[in-house]
């Protein structure tokens, strides 16, 4: 969405300059050419446009991935043609021309920008061409920076007093930011000690955590949300009113010295970052000196998995030769030292063309719909589809069938579609219209008044039973392999399963009918049944959650099973009884009573017991102490390889009485980390003095209640 306006804008500034441009289009092949000279003339206009919108008005239009590449096909042309180099080439110069509403401040060493390496081939590239321009090049060593994603800053000290600071502009001329930084928590307004004149250079960014209190104040006052992190915290050093920027609780990590007078001579990064840390200026704990070019590698590797992990947003690694002396040698052009680069991570956001938007039946006839895109490789895996929610977000965010669309996926989380490029749209483009009868039966689907949600009502829809039995049969419920997505619609189809009683109802001549078109088939066959067989064994928490009932996740199942004993007493529980157990609340448990007040529901409890299910399974450990009786013990992080995974570890927790929730509060017994563990959840631990213990404490934990 938060290419939104802008891209109105951009589309503006192309027009005005009597272009008919598109945005790019990343992996899509651009429009046709006559030659190199109207591609350059092209990209230089889009990207001063999107330069403009990204430095001057802090609203970026396109995803940095999209910028960059345009840039690299800019530069790749100028290489080929150098007759094409011009010196006001926007590969040739770093950001924008300064905003009018700050005074110019003119950096008298230039704030120079970075080149990349996209992957770690360029990485190893640009190690080469390193060594190659240096004399000693067996004593290169390499210092590694997390790349921040703020906005670049130069602060001035003299005779130890901050007397200006400005933004980085068009690298040889910034803005006057001083009123806003001096705002800035963490920054020193005197440093006693400081040489004559100390220019300090770094990032002013916004804490992650600190963007989201924000937008929850936003959200509260019913305000527009901001976008993201990097641009809330460019808005906020360019606001006119410093009380505003104080608001906005920015930080700062310093990473380079500007021009100096006095003071010590600096011969390696690691004398310059002692000294910025004995005046007091904020360094970042990340960065690692390296003498082997592998263990750069690494760092960068490392990095990427770990990106999301630090409560700031980081789109990579700063690479720097470490020697100052090798610098000089080194050089740069006239955009970017020689000596440094930047890793970048793989882009998490990309532009793919939006096919269609479909709608998919739940087991519960929620209706929801999702993008059907253009396969498109995003955030490390390849998207094809992406969830739209419901009928308000897919208005919300105006995407159309046809459109140029924005991807995101980010780490672990689930791809979503960030909004339309509008200057891409198709003229005989529409909205989406929600429809009107559910795709797997064809009756009408229903809005409520004050639901965003849209439902299919039949309980016969074929697609909600098929979706209900799949959920029934995954891993997580009853676990019975063999029972596909051919297999289930094939057995709805048939007539042969109604619901998932029926299941177990099933006989070898019923499947042999629908699965065996050769004799080869009727191992298949036999395997299904003894899955179905094995499943009359599962414990009843799996059965609940096999059921599907709304709001009810394995936790509270497992309370609920462990409570009960035996369906037949869950059937008959009051909500009161449901909800007096520890660890449920009021929704769950009238979730669960709703669920068993419906006759269907009902009926297929009593199909399970004539075929045998068994109702009152508790997982093995019934007669296990309760020692952690009223605990709360939370567990992160993998603990797959240990003598527990993570959801064994949780239900033990649950059978020794204790409870095993996702979060950290005051109240948390104690945090129990495996591998690969989120930052967020250790330094809300230590903030809250909880203790964080392993596999070792966990067992003596499960054993006696208590800490070692
Ligand atoms: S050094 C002469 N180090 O990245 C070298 N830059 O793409 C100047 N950035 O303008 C930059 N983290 O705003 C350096 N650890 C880091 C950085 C960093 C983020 C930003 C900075 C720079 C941009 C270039």
């Amino acid at each position: 969405m938060a290419y939104f306006g802008a891209l109105f804008i951009t589309t503006e500034v192309l027009e005005r300059q009597n272009l008919v441009v598109h945005v790019a289009k990343v992996g899509l092949v651009m429009n046709e050419f006559d030659s190199d000279q109207d591609r350059v003339t092209q990209l230089r206009v889009q990207i001063a446009a999107h330069n403009e919108a990204y430095h001057g008005r802090d609203q970026p239009t396109v995803p940095d991935a999209v910028y960059d590449q345009l840039l690299r096909e800019l530069a790749e042309i100028e290489q080929r043609r150098p007759d094409l180099l011009t010196e006001e080439s926007p590969t040739q110069m770093v950001g924008s021309s300064p905003n009018e509403i700050f005074a110019p401040v003119e950096h008298k060493v230039p704030m120079m920008s970075l080149d990349n390496a996209m992957d770690l081939e360029e990485l190893q590239s640009w190690y080469e061409r390193v060594l190659k321009g240096i004399e000693d090049a067996d004593s290169c060593e390499f210092v590694c920076e997390l790349k921040f994603d703020g906005l670049a800053v130069s602060i001035r000290y003299e005779d130890g007093e901050l007397v200006q600071a400005a933004t980085r502009g068009n690298g040889r001329v910034g803005e006057d930011v001083t009123h806003n930084v001096l705002t800035i928590e963490g920054i020193p307004h005197r440093i006693p000690d400081a040489p004559k004149v100390l220019e300090v250079r770094g990032e002013v960014y916004m804490p992650i955590s600190g963007f989201e209190s924000l937008n929850e104040e936003q959200l509260a006052k019913g305000e527009p949300l901001f976008a993201n992190p990097r641009n809330t915290a460019a808005g906020s050093l360019r606001q006119k009113d410093s009380t505003v920027t104080a608001h906005r609780k920015l930080a700062f990590w310093c990473y380079q010295l500007g021009e100096v007078t006095g003071g010590p001579q600096m011969t390696s990064a690691k004398e310059t970052f002692d000294l910025l840390k004995s005046l007091g200026l904020p360094v970042n704990p990340e960065v690692t000196e390296f003498s082997e070019f592998k263990e750069v590698q690494r760092f960068c590797e490392s990095w990427m998995s770990k990106r999301h992990e630090p409560d700031y947003e980081i789109d990579g690694v700063v690479v720097k030769v470490a020697d100052l002396a090798q610098r000089e040698a080194l050089g740069s052009t006239s955009r970017a030292p020689r000596w440094a680069i930047a890793f970048k991570f793989p882009p998490e956001e990309k532009v793919t063309r939006l096919i269609a938007i479909d709608v998919s039946i739940g087991r519960t006839g929620r209706a929801t719909p999702f993008a059907v895109l253009d396969p498109v490789f995003v955030g490390g895996s390849t998207v094809g589809m992406a969830t739209l929610h419901n009928e308000d977000q897919v208005a919300n965010k105006d995407v159309r069938p046809g459109d140029m669309v924005v991807v995101r996926k980010a780490g672990d989380v689930i791809p979503e579609v960030v909004g339309p490029i509008l200057s891409d749209r198709l003229d005989d483009s529409k909205p989406w219209v929600f429809p009107n009868v559910c795709p797997g039966c064809q009756m009408p689907l229903e809005r409520q008044e004050g639901d965003a949600n849209t439902y299919c009502m039949n309980r016969r829809c074929p697609v909600r039973i098929e979706t209900g039995i799949s959920h029934f049969a995954s891993r997580n419920a009853m676990d019975i392999e063999g029972l596909g997505e051919r297999t289930v619609r094939g057995l709805v189809e048939q007539g042969m399963v109604n619901d998932v009683g029926d299941l177990f109802g099933l006989t070898k001549p019923q499947l042999m009918k629908l699965l065996v078109s050769d004799s080869s088939n009727e191992t298949l066959v036999n395997n299904l049944l003894s899955a179905i067989d094995e499943a009359r064994e599962r414990p009843l928490a799996n059965v609940l959650i096999g059921l599907g009932i709304e709001h009810l996740g394995p936790s509270a199942a497992e309370l609920i099973a462990r409570q009960f004993r035996d369906i037949d007493n869950i059937v008959r529980a009051e909500t009161a009884d449901v909800e007096s157990i520890d660890g449920i609340g009021p929704v769950i448990a009238q979730s669960v009573r709703d669920f068993f007040d419906d006759e269907d529901n009902k009926s297929i409890v009593e199909k399970f017991r004539l075929n045998g299910v068994r109702l009152d399974v508790v997982e093995g450990e019934v007669d296990a102490p309760q020692v952690l009786n009223g605990r709360s013990v939370v567990v992160t992080g993998s603990l797959d390889g240990w003598f527990l995974t993570r959801d064994e570890a949780k239900k033990s927790i649950i059978a020794r009485g204790g409870k095993s929730p996702g979060s950290i509060s005051k109240s948390t017994y104690a945090l129990v980390v495996g591998s690969e563990a989120g930052q967020s959840k250790l330094d809300k631990a230590s903030d809250l003095g909880i203790p964080i213990v392993g596999e070792e404490e966990l067992r003596y934990l499960l054993e006696t209640g208590e800490l070692p």
